[in-house]
């Protein structure tokens, strides 16, 4: 009987086409999303991954109690303030791999090679088209005008998105400009932040607010979905001034310090950044390629026009405590 199972065993094994070559990827994106990817690196290097699915902190605490004992190969998380947690806590190894650094655009990957980005996403405006015009829309600090008391609608300041939004502020226009434009900003609010970046967006549609700032991937998605078109009169606009064009973050992954497969888990990175699996990352998505000339499908052409903010990432990732220093002084909740 024993032998039996053994030889079951092994047939599906082999059925399945893998052989002993395996990758543990512990992912703060969700599992659908990721499943078309995977699935195609399977197929193509004969290794079987294995997705451990939780939020960003929760997995990067747990590599940290696992120590050397871990089994995580990779971690996926997105945000770049996540992905320098991450390596401020030391659960990464330095990565030196021509086709990474060549691949990933030096802004957009950590400077000592710890971590690297492979999708994009623009922080922008959407705004509600029968209220405000297109002309009275500027750059991000400009958000802070009068002519908006009452009408912007954002998520809280815990929230990783917005912090990185600030750090990037800080960098184009200076602290005592990013300063100024917080207290104002927050007198601007249509209502106490509330819900996610998906509740701003449902709160134009339904005139609660008149603009709302929120990550491309929401907008992209519910746009993609409203067949009832009862986001006709929301659109969208790439915030961008003389000092600062739309401020784009990255999702990314690093290898764990104490991976047990790491020869598999470059082939993983290295996959996530060629043709083919940065199309069907970046649609499945609705983000952006991480890399330039990657040919999309005419929905998401349609909203790749506009001028990226092309900090280095790494510096901004270092701004993230002053930023909520500041955010808080400035009594955003
Ligand atoms: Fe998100």
């Amino acid at each position: 009987m024993k032998l039996l199972l053994i030889f079951t065993n092994l047939f599906i094994f082999i059925a399945q086409g893998y052989s002993k070559e395996e990758l543990n990827l512990y992912s703060a994106r969700q599992e659908v999303l990721m499943r078309p990817l995977i699935k195609l690196f399977e197929d193509k290097f004969k290794i079987r991954v294995n997705i451990v699915s939780a939020k960003a902190n929760q997995l990067i605490n747990r590599i940290v109690q696992e120590g050397e004992y871990t089994n995580a190969d990779i971690l996926l998380t997105t945000d770049v303030g996540r992905l320098h947690i991450a390596k401020e806590k030391n659960i990464f190894q330095k990565i030196d791999n021509a086709i990474l650094t060549n691949l990933v655009p030096s802004n957009y990957r950590d400077k000592d090679n710890y971590w690297f980005g492979v999708s994009l996403r623009a922080r922008l405006l959407v705004y509600n088209k029968n209220s405000i015009n297109e002309s009275d829309l500027n750059g991000y600090i400009d958000l802070a005008n009068d002519k908006w008391k009452n009408k912007v609608l954002v998520r809280s300041s815990s929230n990783v998105y917005n912090q990185s939004l600030i750090s990037a502020m800080i960098m184009n226009y200076g602290e005592d400009a990013v300063k100024n434009f917080l207290k104002v900003f927050i007198s601007n609010f249509a209502r106490k932040p509330s819900g996610g970046d998906r509740d701003q967006i449902r709160a134009v549609a339904a005139g609660e607010g008149d603009l709302a700032l929120v990550n491309s991937y929401y907008f992209l998605k519910m746009k993609s979905q409203d067949n009832e078109k009862k986001l006709d009169h929301v659109i969208e606009y790439f915030p961008k001034d003389n000092f600062m064009k739309t401020h784009i973050n990255i999702s990314g992954a690093g290898i764990i310090k104490n991976s047990k497969n790491k020869e598999n888990a470059i082939k993983f990175l290295e996959f996530l950044v060629s043709n083919e699996a940065q199309k069907i990352y970046a649609e499945v998505n609705f983000e952006y390629p991480i890399r330039k000339n990657i040919e999309l499908n005419i929905f998401m052409k349609k909203y790749n026009n506009f001028i990226k903010d092309d900090i280095n990432l790494s510096d901004l990732a270092k701004l993230n405590k002053k930023s909520m220093m500041l955010m808080d002084i400035a009594g955003w909740q």
